[in-house]
């Protein structure tokens, strides 16, 4: 399965951060926003990734991650001229996807906990996977109602009286028909190519998996001043209980074996004196003590 991180949008509601760098670059605790849902995607084994960003935008997310092959990926870029919707980043990135099974994450989405993402990869078999997060403010998302066997029967995005507190988080997962079933989408009201709208597709033929987040699960908003300091201190106060980093991509690529360990050593050598230099020299040290799987 291939990926897709959508990081466009004007960031308006963390002006004045936004004024020099995109939302997706602005900081989470240690690293920039968009290192914690490229870690998504290399932690669910997907190795081949095409970042969507504004024409003003793109030039830093090049540099910031280059073409990914200093962790052993692959990372295209695509550019996002007019925010004309979330599922326009399948049209956008038809030629990279190519016919293929792709994932897409939004490049504000911050997600810790579990293997929901990997498992749901490694088991995709077709259609449209979604997932649900119960969530106290459900109107700001798209929802998805259960029935009482618990299977997904409605989809909406924003709704005004929200049918259940299960918001569906920026993570999809989707079969080689995505690029068509976007083309026949129709914009909405905010002239916008809705992700719900395409997921209704999916719904409507009984083609949508709708996976359930475990209570244990973080998915955390980025997109205010207030909630993205919230965000820094919840990743802060994980990683320094359990000395173990969030949203690290070195890492990611090293436990999936994209990066094998000289080349990881390699890499760690390059960077300045710090922090996040030293978590790397321990993972790297604490693999040889104790091999990858105990690690
Ligand atoms: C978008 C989607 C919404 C989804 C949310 C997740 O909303 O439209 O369905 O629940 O991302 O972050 P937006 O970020 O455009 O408000």
């Amino acid at each position: 399965m291939k990926g897709i991180i959508l990081a466009g949008g004007a960031g308006s509601r963390l002006y004045p951060l936004t004024l020099v760098a995109s939302k997706q670059l602005q900081p989470v605790y240690d690293k920039p926003m968009v290192y914690y849902p490229l870690t998504v995607l290399l932690a669910s084994n997907i190795r081949e990734i095409c970042l969507i960003s504004t024409p003003h935008d793109l030039p830093r997310f090049r540099q910031l991650l280059g073409d990914g092959s200093a962790w052993g990926v692959s990372i295209e870029y695509r550019e996002q001229a007019n925010p004309e919707g979330i599922a326009q980043a399948f049209l956008i990135a038809e030629s990279f996807i190519a016919g293929e099974r792709v994932a897409l994450i939004l490049g504000d989405n911050i997600f810790s906990g579990g293997d929901a993402f990997p498992r749901a990869v490694a088991e995709f078999h077709g259609g449209a996977t979604v997932f649900a997060y119960h969530v106290h403010d459900p109107q700001r998302y798209g929802v998805v109602e259960f029935d009482a066997a618990g299977r997904a029967i409605s989809l909406e995005e924003k709704p005004a009286q929200p049918k259940s507190n299960y918001a569906v988080p920026g993570v999809y997962l989707y079969d080689e028909h995505v690029v068509a079933r976007t083309r026949a989408l129709r914009p909405s009201a905010r002239g916008e190519l809705e992700i719900t709208d395409l997921n209704k597709t999916y719904l409507a033929v009984g083609q949508l998996q709708v996976i359930r987040l475990s209570r244990g699960f973080a998915w955390l908003d980025a997109g205010t001043s207030t909630s993205l300091h919230e965000a820094s201190s919840y990743v802060q106060t994980i990683e320094k209980r359990q000395g173990v980093k969030i949203g690290c991509p070195e890492e990611a690529a090293l436990r999936r074996g994209f990066l094998q360990l000289p080349a990881f050593d390699a890499l760690v050598a390059k960077m300045p004196n710090c922090e996040y230099r030293d978590y790397l020299l321990s993972v790297a040290a604490e693999i040889r003590r104790v091999g990858l799987e105990q690690a």
